[in-house]
């Protein structure tokens, strides 16, 4: 059986790394890496993907040189203002997750306008983490659950009610994360969202991973044998996976066993 596949999640790593392969500055591979945003979104609407998720600037990435950064914003903005026409007349629904709080007022009111304006696409959902964490996307769950429920106390909380004040609360959860640049880690991007997800980590930087990339990791997905928690007999006897696996209102509990 070929698993189904609708949310592809993205850590995009090795802009830096194929511009200095080319003795260019690294904001060089970012503008490169931004172009590629751009085939990738075209590549994946084309394969039938419903969710795309990127991950374009991480909540540790305030860290790098104040100039990496402001190429970085400044290439956020021009992704805003060169695609959204296009996005809406291709039915793209663009959202942004993380604190976006910290951007520029100019930013932050494009994030806003082209949220408005592609809201009522569902091609593709694009998904663009910035400013993000996982870390801080399940604390604030938390926090606003505890808004939400001002009567109860966090013995109340389960895994559905804090799944449901993620960012990502709209979004089913990833079926394939991929990483490119060769790295093998998830560097605090969606922690919750992935406890299920198949990990396909790949040499190739960013500017390069090309639709045919896209291919290959999707191809390797396909034949995973994905087991949430049962062996692979029971699989075999019921590929179908679980509903929603993860996202019970408690941790599964053990039957009763009779030991006798
Ligand atoms: C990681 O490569 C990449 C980033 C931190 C930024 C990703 C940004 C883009 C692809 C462009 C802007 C995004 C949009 C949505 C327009 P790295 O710099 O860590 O590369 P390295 O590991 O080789 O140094």
């Amino acid at each position: 059986m070929v698993n189904s596949l609708q949310h592809i999640a993205i850590i995009m790593d090795g802009n830096g790394r194929w511009a200095k392969k080319r003795l260019m500055p690294r904001t060089v591979g970012h503008v490169k890496g931004a172009a590629n945003v751009r085939h990738m979104v075209k590549a994946c609407a084309d394969a039938g993907i419903t969710y795309l998720t990127l991950f374009a600037f991480s909540s540790e990435n305030w860290r790098r040189p104040a100039e990496e950064i402001s190429a970085l914003m400044g290439l956020f903005l021009q992704y805003l203002e060169n695609e959204v026409a296009e996005m809406k007349a291709a039915g793209i629904r663009l959202r942004v997750i993380g604190d976006r709080s910290a951007f520029a007022p100019l930013l932050q009111s494009r994030i806003d306008q082209a949220e408005q304006e592609t809201a009522h696409n569902n091609r593709l959902h694009l998904t663009i983490a910035a400013n993000y964490g996982g870390q801080w996307d399940v604390l604030n769950a938390m926090r606003a659950w505890q808004v939400a429920h001002p009567g109860k106390n966090l013995q109340d909380l389960d895994a559905s009610g804090l799944a449901a004040h993620l960012s990502t609360a709209d979004l089913p959860d990833p079926e394939l994360l991929i990483r490119t640049g060769g790295e093998s880690r998830i560097s605090n991007f969606l922690l919750w969202q992935t406890a299920y997800t198949e990990l396909y980590f790949t040499d190739v930087y960013w500017p390069d991973f090309d639709a045919a990339a896209l291919k290959k990791a999707t191809q390797w997905f396909e034949h995973r044998v994905r087991r949430f928690g049962r062996t692979d007999d029971q699989v075999a006897a019921n590929p179908e996976s679980p509903a929603t696996p993860g996202l019970g209102t408690t941790p599964l509990s053990p039957p009763h066993f009779n030991i006798s």
